[in-house]
């Protein structure tokens, strides 16, 4: 038998209703926010993310999904701000709207190795603000996040800040870290070793004990940043402060996309295990002209969507079962019970019948196993008499009711 691809899943209709929760919370967030949704296709050119995401990440050198046709080269998107950054300037929406403020959810596609939380079909639930500069729109991000994750009730989370600095920080920081590193090299791991000519920064996230020694000696005061960015970085911290939101600030956060510049925030939760990233995000102040744009400054997050569900108290969204049950007992109760299905149905009222002509014990145990909360009863002597029989399987009551009353009755029940 053909089996579904590894790192990928069946989202089956139990768990549906537990992503829905998520998703709606989500999107009314977003709106009292002001961020309205953006649905950016699934495939884009490769150049796009090679050029947006850094040519020595481990996303371009490890995890693309690569389609080639005839001249293209295509990939699946492994993420969705180099898309999102490309219809902003492709759209022309810098000039028709200047500031944009987009939300997005979607399945995003890494060639990794599955493990829990990691898979290589993911969702992202995320948001974009493109033409902002202001360290009040890092802010606005960063507890749009924290209010997303309260409104879900989610707790045990920590929220780790940094600021990489603008583009010649984030140089010299390089350059610096390099050098010290250098002396070190043959204390680090393989991959770091590697790490310390192509990406030096993603040493900072190594998680080898060996280079963590190495790393816990690194000076963590941000004397790389200009004088703009320890400006912007207070400011940010100033007002995450004035909005009473949590977090540390984590002077090795780095991330693995290239396009970062200034602040950079992690949010992970101990539940999560290895994998303990509930979502990330941060400033790309160069991404929008390095693709062609204007020169305007940008943030976002992602929160991966199956991470959040992992960590998210199901118990919560336990909603009461409306679901009324017609079970017919012959061909004329068969007939008015369809009647009476498409009528509840169109008056709102959730419906389903025995149509396979079960027997009452059969029917009844169908009905049970659906949840439903009423269950009708039609035979021969409701045929006759004009009513309906009404089980409340939540008191196990019954009693009969004439159509007319029907409706109005199951709902102020
Ligand atoms: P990212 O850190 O690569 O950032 O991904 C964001 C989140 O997606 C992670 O924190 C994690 O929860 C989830 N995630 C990533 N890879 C996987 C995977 N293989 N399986 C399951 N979940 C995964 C970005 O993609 C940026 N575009 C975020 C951003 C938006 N930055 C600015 N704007």
């Amino acid at each position: 038998m053909l089996k579904r691809v590894p790192g990928t899943k069946d989202i089956l209709p139990d768990e549906v209703s537990r992503w829905q929760k998520i998703e709606e919370t989500a999107r009314s967030v977003f709106s009292c926010y002001n961020y309205r949704e953006i649905r950016p296709p699934l495939i884009e050119q490769a150049a796009l993310f090679n050029r947006s995401l850094g040519e020595s990440t481990e996303v371009i050198q490890k995890q693309m999904f690569i389609i080639k046709k005839d001249e293209d080269e295509l990939a699946l998107r492994p993420e969705a701000t180099a898309s999102i950054v490309r219809a902003y300037i492709e759209n022309n929406l810098d000039k028709t709207e200047g500031l944009v403020k987009y939300y997005y959810l979607g399945p995003m596609f890494r060639y990794e190795r599955p493990q829990k939380g990691r898979l290589r079909q993911f969702h992202h639930l995320g948001c974009e603000v493109i033409g902002a500069d202001e360290p009040a729109s890092d802010v606005e991000v960063i507890e749009l996040a924290d209010h997303i994750l309260k409104t879900l009730k989610i707790t045990g989370y920590t929220i780790k800040l940094n600021s990489l600095g603008c583009q010649n920080d984030k140089a010299a920081f390089t350059q610096g870290l390099r050098t010290l590193l250098k002396n070190r090299e043959s204390q680090l791991c393989a991959d770091c070793q590697v790490r310390l000519n192509q990406n030096v920064l993603r040493i900072l996230d190594c998680k080898n004990d060996a280079c963590r020694a190495v790393i816990a000696t690194i000076p963590t005061d941000h004397s790389y940043l200009c004088a703009d960015c320890t400006a912007h970085f207070a400011s940010v911290r100033r007002g995450l402060d004035l909005l009473s939101v949590s977090y540390t600030v984590s002077p090795h956060l780095v991330r693995g996309l290239d396009y970062y510049t200034r602040t950079v925030f992690e949010i992970s939760h101990s539940g999560l295990g290895a994998q303990d990233a509930l979502g990330a995000g941060g400033r790309y102040d160069t991404l929008v002209k390095d693709l062609g744009g204007p020169e305007v400054g940008a943030i976002g997050f992602a929160f991966g969507m199956e991470r959040l569900l992992l960590v998210y108290d199901q118990t919560q969204d336990a909603q009461p079962n409306s679901l009324v049950y017609i079970i017919s007992m012959n061909d004329a109760a068969q007939e008015w019970g369809m009647r009476l299905q498409m009528q509840l149905r169109k008056s709102g009222i959730p419906c389903d019948s025995n149509y396979q002509n079960k027997s009452l014990k059969g029917a009844m145990r169908h009905a049970a196993k659906l949840g439903a909360r009423f269950v009708l009863l039609l035979g021969e002597d409701e045929v006759k008499k004009q009513v309906i029989t009404v089980k409340d399987m939540n008191v196990g009551k019954q009693q009969e009711l004439t159509e007319d009353m029907l409706a109005a009755t199951l709902k102020t029940s």
